[in-house]
């Protein structure tokens, strides 16, 4: 049976945004989902001195939910500092695609554990002390 997706994820997942990666990114991560085998990618471009990300790409091989919720992640984390960066829940990324199927929810736990791995291998590089990542629960 086929799910029933929002026009937002439709969109996102036909036209992703930020699709691709940085030359020189100043931090990168990484998360999978073991499950699945989908991956995701992110690629930051971190201000030095302001610790605004200027700039992200993503590449993910996955499900349309997978590249549709790194997509708004994308969007919603361009422009913020990387402690706001680090704040934006799988939640917040399912509710601004207007809801993602309860068994697609995992997809958009990627691309939060994606940009929280990509924030400490920043903050690693820059002298800076790593933040514990949440484990979800499946
Ligand atoms: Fe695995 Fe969507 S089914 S990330």
């Amino acid at each position: 049976m086929a799910l029933d997706y929002s026009k937002k994820v439709m969109d996102h997942f036909m036209n992703p945004r930020n699709v691709g990666e940085l030359d020189n990114p100043d931090g990168v991560g990484e998360a999978g989902n073991p499950k699945c085998g989908d991956i995701m990618k992110i690629y930051l471009k971190v201000n030095d001195d302001t610790k605004i990300i200027e700039d992200v790409k993503f590449k993910t091989f996955g499900c349309a939910s997978a590249i549709a919720s790194s997509s708004m992640a994308t969007e919603l984390i361009k422009g913020k500092s990387i402690d706001q960066a680090w704040d934006l829940t799988n939640n917040a990324v399912a509710e601004a695609l207007d809801g993602l199927p309860p068994i697609k929810m995992h997809c958009s736990v990627l691309a939060e554990e994606a940009i929280h791995t990509a924030i400490n291998d920043y903050r690693e590089k820059h002298g800076l002390e790593k933040i514990p990542m949440e484990i979800h629960e499946e």
